[in-house]
């Protein structure tokens, strides 16, 4: 039976064990989107607690895709230099570092980007008071869009990182395609719901394309939008199944069309999604949300409802859980 500190292998990869950071943006990056010390430190400490996976906080694959002025980029070439130094800090860790990949869509605002908001409709869907109503997307524009996905997941590779995350969640652009809320497209990419999950298809085939075969590639899939009429669990289990065909080495689960937050089922509030994705998929399932205690980790894992977990404000709080939780469980 797998417990939290059992190793994992999959997709030529080997974590030390089941313990994941999951993204979390720490708004520390340059406004050119560079790699400061600080990012370097605040991913450092916590691979060096331990944690076998390090997710790196998302990084816009597009200028236009920019949530923040704080947000590191990895749409240019520019900015591997100080990704190649995050990744070299984490691995000498002893961790497998990730990069996650993101294009926000509607959540991006012309303030930051100096360019117009675009999304799959004109639909505004944001938390975030954003006086920007966005655009439908072009088909050259969602063809820009899976290019600089596609270039984002090779400077990745080049910078050092196992592995990139493309970003499917949370109201992203790719959340918005795969949404009945927000994708009201009549073209090819919208519709019922296998051509919303066109997108998602489309941009993990070019990124396995330009990265190479060999290098993993994870997708944050937003398994429900915890909205009325939004997208539900069924369907989000048949994209994941899509994206394993595609090529996906792990699918990271979450939920919510404008975040991450509690839908009101208290601690571990996405575990019933793992769940249910572990019937359909045959790779690595990683889900975060509310998990602080080291033992609701290890049940997670032992009763293989997932197979990695993530401590994300935990984690913050204490960079040193990894530790704190190898010792409580005895693992020390
Ligand atoms: C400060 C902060 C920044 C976050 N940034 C990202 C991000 O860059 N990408 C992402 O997919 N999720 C992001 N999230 C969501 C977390 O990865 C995680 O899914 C969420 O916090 C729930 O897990 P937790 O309850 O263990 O914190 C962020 C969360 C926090 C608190």
């Amino acid at each position: 039976m797998p417990t939290l500190f059992s190793p994992l292998s999959f997709a030529g990869l080997t974590l030390r064990n089941r313990v994941a950071m999951p993204p979390m943006w720490s708004g520390k990056a340059t406004a050119e989107g560079l790699v400061t010390p600080a990012i370097i430190e605040y991913h450092r400490v916590r691979a060096a607690a331990g944690t076998a996976l390090i997710i790196v906080e998302h990084a816009f694959v597009h200028l236009q895709g920019r949530h923040s002025s704080t947000q590191i980029g990895v749409h240019d070439d520019a900015c591997v230099e100080g990704l190649s130094k995050l990744a070299a800090a984490i691995r000498a860790e002893g961790s497998v570092a990730c990069l996650q990949i993101s294009h926000a869509g509607a959540r991006a605002s012309s303030r930051v980007t100096g360019l117009p908001v675009v999304a799959p409709s004109a639909v505004a869907t944001t938390r975030e008071a954003n006086p920007d109503a966005p655009a439908e997307m072009s088909r050259a524009g969602i063809d820009e869009a899976v290019d600089a996905f596609a270039g984002a997941a090779a400077r990745a590779r080049t910078a050092g990182f196992s592995a990139v995350e493309i970003h499917a969640a949370h109201g992203f652009l790719l959340s918005q395609f795969l949404s009945p809320l927000t994708n009201r497209r009549a073209d090819e990419y919208g519709g019922d719901h296998e051509r919303r999950s066109r997108l998602h298809l489309t941009v993990l085939a070019a990124a396995r394309q330009r990265a190479g075969k060999d290098f993993p590639v994870f997708v944050r899939l937003g398994m429900h939008d915890e909205r009325p009429g939004g997208l539900t669990l069924s369907p989000a289990c048949w994209t994941a199944s899509q994206l394993v065909a595609g090529g996906a080495a792990l699918i990271d689960v979450s939920g919510g069309l404008a975040g991450s937050d509690d839908p009101g089922r208290g601690p571990g509030y996405f575990v019933g999604y793992a769940e249910a994705l572990k019937g359909v998929v045959d790779v690595p399932v990683l889900v975060a949300g509310g998990i602080a205690d080291p033992r609701m980790a290890d049940l997670i894992v032992r009763s293989r409802r997932a197979d990695i977990v993530g401590i994300g404000r935990a984690m913050l709080e204490d960079p040193d859980w990894t530790r704190t939780a190898a010792a409580a469980l005895g693992q020390a």
